[in-house]
């Protein structure tokens, strides 16, 4: 176990705590047990000297004088054994024992002989008298206000220390050895806890991008440690994905590449078999230049979508005139529908719609998107856009709603009479490279990359776009961009 760690951390604190709590207890436990047991001494002591002094000092008392053991039979039918009773005049001087003390006599501190003129009760222990500690109350007998005699009596502390050494013992063996089970049954639970950890480590080891569909087992009980699992499964999906996205996508982009360089190749190889006039070299080199035009809008279209990707490519947002914008486009298109007798229209009904935008790349946008109308519509056919506000309903109890700020956007529909897109295809129209038909589209110089482009920017204006479609009659592109105020955008 290394001391850094998790394991060797949880085990420390699991002991360090279980430690501080048993030492705590223990001590709790012997400090009261002691005070009680001292208590109940004195309390015994106190109650027998009380009895001993109202019997000697009354005065219909069998009490007398002479042997004080005889005295307490005869009085009040007592034997108290175990303790060492002796009668004290008020001055200190002796005046009965109790058998058992023979001929020693019990001490009187200075201290208790001043209590005791003065009618207090004191309570000592005295170490002095052989090796048992004694416990003596020393206790003055008041008549008529005065006192007349001290009445000492001394009880053995032997069996209270006895008891508490014998705790003190037990405590000092049993405490260490707890902590001792403690220590291993931490080391058991920290291991037990940290092995789906252990597990995870291993297996993210374990994973490169060669082998990116492995995963963990999650246990089957939901706690913590499945959640992880969970996550870090969720997260290796992710990145899985998105290598086999990489993957795909240069190996299109290559693909893409090699067809018009094939075709550059071939014809150049023809061309040099044998000498040519000068308009057979014309004529190949304006089918080469348009080879290297198809190529250089792939590389071109490439470029922007991975610096899409990594985040830099920057827009440059300002307030634009969207309606102006529009017309402009469509201006220009109606030149190329007119080639292709198609009918090109708008319809605005809001004049002069001002966004937050990007002018450059939004006019991108929309030329693709008109573009697609009038490459895939048949001749006659028609293109028509339209620019509506939509404003959301209200938002019930929410006072800070204001008309005109929040949540409005502008909605642009390209439809066209043209060819559908079929249900299954409707959704993919947006990958990158996607063709729902690659020789068609290649004749008409496409790659499939101008809706991945229209894609990108629309969400990079924080907008939606989508597809509505019947095969054979007609699509229609909608682009939902907010209107909100410059301060709301980045
Ligand atoms: N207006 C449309 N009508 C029918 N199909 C369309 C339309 N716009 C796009 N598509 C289909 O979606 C595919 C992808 O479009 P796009 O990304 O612009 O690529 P490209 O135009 O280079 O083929 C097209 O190849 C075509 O099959
Ligand atoms: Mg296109």
């Amino acid at each position: 176990m290394h001391f850094g760690s998790l394991r060797f951390k949880l085990t420390l604190w699991y002991v360090l705590i279980l430690g501080i709590l048993l030492i705590s207890f223990s001590s709790f436990l012997y400090f009261t047990l002691s005070k009680s047991l001292h208590r109940d001494v004195d309390n015994k002591l106190r109650s027998l000297a009380e009895l001993i002094a109202s019997e000697s000092s009354s005065p219909l008392s069998k009490f007398g004088f002479g042997n004080i053991d005889q005295a307490l039979e005869t009085s009040m039918n007592l034997k108290p054994i175990g303790k060492f009773i002796q009668v004290l005049d008020e001055s200190g001087n002796i005046g009965r024992k109790s058998d058992n003390l023979k001929n020693v006599q019990l001490p009187i501190s200075l201290n208790a002989l001043k209590n005791a003129s003065k009618g207090l009760i004191t309570f000592e222990t005295n170490r002095s008298l052989g090796n048992t500690p004694l416990r003596i109350i020393t206790f003055p007998v008041i008549e008529n206000n005065h006192v007349t005699k001290i009445v000492q009596i001394a009880s053995s502390l032997e069996e209270v220390e006895d008891a508490l050494n014998k705790l003190f013992l037990i405590l000092i063996i049993t405490v260490p050895l707890a902590l001792m089970v403690a220590i291993l049954g931490g080391q058991f639970l920290a291991h037990k806890a940290l092995k789906p950890v252990d597990n995870i480590t291993q297996t993210a080891r374990m994973i490169t991008s060669q082998n990116l569909n492995q995963r963990i087992i999650p246990p089957k009980v939901k706690d913590e440690i499945s959640r992880l699992i969970e996550t870090f499964n969720e997260m290796i999906s992710r990145l899985d994905q998105s290598f086999r996205q990489i993957k795909q996508f240069s190996s299109d982009a290559s693909h893409e590449l090699k067809t018009p360089l094939t075709i550059l190749k071939g014809e150049v190889e023809v061309t040099l078999r044998k000498q040519r006039t000068p308009q057979e070299y014309q004529q190949t080199l304006k089918s080469n230049l348009e080879e290297i035009n198809r190529m250089s809008q792939i590389v071109g279209d490439l470029l922007i979508l991975s610096k899409a990707d990594t985040g830099e490519i920057r827009l440059n947002k300002e307030d634009i005139n969207l309606t102006e914008i529009l017309n402009e486009i469509v201006a220009q298109m109606d030149v190329l529908a007119q080639s292709k007798k198609l009918h090109l229209s708008t319809s605005n009904h809001h004049q002069d719609v001002h966004i937050f935008g990007d002018a450059l790349r939004l006019r991108e946008l929309f030329i693709n998107l008109i573009e697609n109308g009038i490459k895939y519509t048949e001749e006659g056919g028609s293109i028509h856009i339209t620019l509506q506000k939509e404003y959301p309903p209200p938002v019930k109890n929410q006072s800070n709603w204001v008309e005109g700020e929040r949540g409005e956007f502008v909605k642009i529909i390209v439809s066209d009479t043209g060819i559908g897109i079929a249900k299954e295809d409707q959704e993919k129209v947006f990958n990158r490279f996607f063709r729902v038909d690659k020789a068609r589209s290649r004749e008409q110089g496409g790659s499939g990359l101008g809706l991945s482009i229209c894609k990108w920017i629309v969400e990079a204006h924080q907008g939606e776009i989508k597809v509505e479609s019947e095969l054979g009659k007609g699509s229609s592109f909608i682009v939902k961009l907010p209107l909100s105020s410059p301060l709301m955008m980045n």
